[in-house]
């Protein structure tokens, strides 16, 4: 297969709104508003802000650069560049990685559907949000329908190919992600008794802020970004020589963190304007919102479907990228076509996606790490164990192995400049021992 066989974004425009869909997500949407709670509101942004800048962006540009260098996903990327070394274990780490966290972001972008589809149905009738949605998680069938359908959503995107699918879609999905954000941020900041939701949100808490909110910021910005299983890698490989990485990577590190910061202003003061608890976890979206729109009357009911219509695009865009790991890694490794590729691996991570969707009904019986059900054990797994290594090793890699001269030669970055000497440090000590030491407390070494 020659290059052009593989695919390249047709615009830099395109590019953007793929990567940046990628990256926002659940995670922003969901995940960023409940930890801040937790964290100590405006402190913990502060911290997380820096993160991005000193670990988040050095990765973006080293995952971008190290694809766009080789034009293939991540397995070939290690494979080409340290041939014959144990290297090439991070990219199958990745792809595993793909693998399992799209298993269960699946079941949960399927509830989003599921909701978005009932309050849409429901619009008119005025029935008991909160009610619906509990139903739509623990039904057997039900799960199992709205996985299925989201994941035959994916496979129809990344069977359509790197422009004509991710690109194209992405390019339609993500303006409308921002409108349908812009108007929920309206509603809710204007709603009466928002004020005391705004300060929780944005007044910084030093009490509440601990060594566990750093950790958590770390492992944050891994999961927002898209960084550590070999996304960027694979979204770098379609990347065209003249593009320009350092840029285009700050355009999707900025966006991703607009949008996150963004959704904290719907969630905080609709949740307080209605007396309800910011800190309900996984619960938050799925639970404490719904209650949320169910006191807000017939109006509740198109708030309702608009903010789920924004979760599910969010994941949509993001499960896209998940799929296209595992799909390019046979593309370039085992030779299969596109349709094929996407197909094989769609079926396989939706039989997979099985396990987590019972984990509420059927299968809820069985606990698999620390007493947790199906689909915490999988994103614990994933999140907490094969990410940031799988970050950690990509940032070693670059910084000990193939060398930041050749990655900046890659990027165009003079080492002279400020820029390339910085990332340089960054990547070489900042990166590996940020994440070490975030990797230690999620095996529970650090107790
Ligand atoms: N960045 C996505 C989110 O914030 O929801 C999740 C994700 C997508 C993680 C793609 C990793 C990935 F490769």
């Amino acid at each position: 297969m020659n290059e052009t066989d593989r695919g390249h974004w047709g615009s830099r425009l395109g590019f953007i709104a793929a990567a940046a869909g990628s990256a926002i997500g659940l995670g922003n949407i969901w995940r960023f508003p409940y930890i801040t709670g937790k964290f100590g509101g405006g402190f913990f942004v502060l911290i997380y802000i820096l993160l991005l800048i000193f670990v988040g962006y050095p990765v973006m540009n080293s995952e971008l650069l190290l694809g766009r260098k080789t034009q293939l996903a991540a397995v070939g990327t290690f494979k080409k560049l340290a041939p014959g070394t144990p290297w090439v274990i991070v990219g199958f780490m990745g792809v595993l990685a793909g693998f399992v966290i799209l298993s269960y972001y699946s079941v949960v972008a399927g509830w989003a559907l599921a909701y978005m589809f009932k309050s849409g149905v429901y619009m008119a009738v005025g029935a008991d949000h909160g009610g619906i949605f509990v139903s739509s998680i623990t039904s057997t069938w039900g799960g199992i329908f709205w996985h299925s359908v989201f994941m035959l959503l994916c496979i129809a995107v990344v069977a359509g190919g790197v422009e004509k699918g991710i690109e194209k879609w992405s390019l339609i999905l993500m303006p409308v992600l921002v409108v349908l954000l812009i108007i929920l941020i309206i509603r809710s900041v204007t709603l009466p008794g928002a004020g005391a939701g705004l300060s929780f949100y944005l007044t910084p808490n030093f009490s509440n802020f601990s060594g566990a909110g750093f950790l958590a910021a770390v492992g944050q910005v891994f999961f927002t970004l898209s960084l550590g299983m070999g996304c960027m890698i694979t979204y770098g490989s379609y990347l065209k020589k003249e593009e320009d990485i350092p840029l285009v990577a700050r355009y999707v590190v900025i966006s991703d963190t607009a949008i996150a910061l963004l959704a904290g202003f719907v969630i905080f003061p609709a949740v307080f304007a209605f007396g309800l608890e910011p800190g309900a976890g996984p619960g938050l979206t799925f639970i404490t919102l719904p209650a949320v729109f169910a006191q807000m009357g017939a109006a509740g009911h198109i708030f309702g479907f608009i903010f789920f219509t924004l979760l599910m695009i969010a994941a949509l865009t993001s499960a896209i990228s998940l799929l296209e790991v595992v799909t390019a890694y046979s593309i370039d490794e085992m030779k299969f076509d596109r349709k094929k590729a996407t197909i094989v691996a769609g079926v396989l991570i939706w039989a997979l996606g099985l396990f987590p969707t019972l984990g509420y009904s059927t299968l809820s019986h069985i606990k698999l790490i620390k007493g947790m059900d199906l689909l915490d054990s999988f994103d614990f797994f994933a999140n907490n164990m094969l990410l940031p290594l799988g970050g950690m090793l990509t940032a070693i890699f670059i910084g000990w192995y193939w060398g930041t001269d050749k990655a900046l030669e890659e990027a165009n970055i003079s080492a002279s400049r400020k820029l390339g000497s910085n990332y340089a440090f960054l990547i070489k000590y900042v990166v590996p021992i940020a994440i070490f030491v975030v990797f230690l407390n999620s095996v529970g070494l650090l107790g």
